[in-house]
């Protein structure tokens, strides 16, 4: 199998849709892999905090993607070989990553780190521009969403059972925010591209959203 022909599912969108939920499930199902790509642009910001890199210098913020060592296993993330934990799922994480996620050349050095997660017999991944610029040739494309009351919930559940503080009319505001600089951006902003599937899980469980992708992929390859 070359790396070309290896299967990749590619599931953007927006923030706390639920994306990296179904796509780590599906990824179980299938036996492939998982790549949660907002991780790795958390934990970058993440390094550029603790290395004293101010989140706005662009070269130095690319010589630090290139420097840094990251493995993921299961849910932990090691940082040069240091697991780092829970630190990188915060909202203030989330933020950063955001800010440094709208400098164009970053995301050209995350991506061929991202590439390098297309390993047989398959990967399910999830981000913004999974499907749009770093697996152009995905065999399914979903834009999975949800609303942004929705989105919330989903969230504050999250971070409630993480054991961080959270108010829903915060997080609300903040996923708004998110969503919108996200949006904005010239380079890879997050919009649905137009040979993505939409997947609305506003009123769907898990499990239908899990279901629904497995179907499309088995449609896609038969
Ligand atoms: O998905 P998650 O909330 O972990 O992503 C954190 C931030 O990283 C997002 O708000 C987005 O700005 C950025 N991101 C991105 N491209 C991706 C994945 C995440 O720009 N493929």
């Amino acid at each position: 199998m070359t790396q070309q022909t290896i299967p990749v599912i590619a599931i953007d969108g927006p923030s706390a849709s639920g994306k990296g939920t179904v796509a780590a499930l599906v990824a179980r199902e299938l036996g492939f892999h998982y790549l949660d790509s907002g991780a790795i642009y958390r934990v970058t910001a993440y390094a550029a905090q603790q290395g004293g890199v101010a989140l706005e210098d662009e070269p130095g913020l690319v010589e630090l993607a290139h420097k840094i060592a990251l493995r993921f296993d299961g849910v932990e993330v090691y940082l040069n070989g240091a697991a780092i934990g829970n630190v990188i799922r915060s909202e203030e994480a989330g933020r950063a990553a955001s800010q440094i996620a709208a400098l164009p050349a970053l995301r050209a050095a995350l991506l061929e780190r991202q590439r390098a997660f297309r390993q047989a017999p398959g990967l399910v991944t999830d981000g913004r521009d999974m499907g749009s610029v770093v697996f152009p040739d995905a065999t399914v494309k979903i834009f999975l969403t949800a609303s942004a009351e929705e989105r919330a919930q989903r969230r504050y559940k999250q971070l409630i059972e993480k054991d961080f503080d959270a108010s829903l009319a915060a997080l609300l505001q903040d996923l708004r925010e998110r969503d919108a600089r996200d949006a904005a951006r010239s380079s890879a902003p997050l919009r649905q591209s137009a040979d993505a599937a939409l997947l609305d899980t506003t009123n769907l469980t898990i499990a239908q959203a899990v279901a629904r992708v497995l179907q499309w992929f088995r449609e896609a390859k038969a």
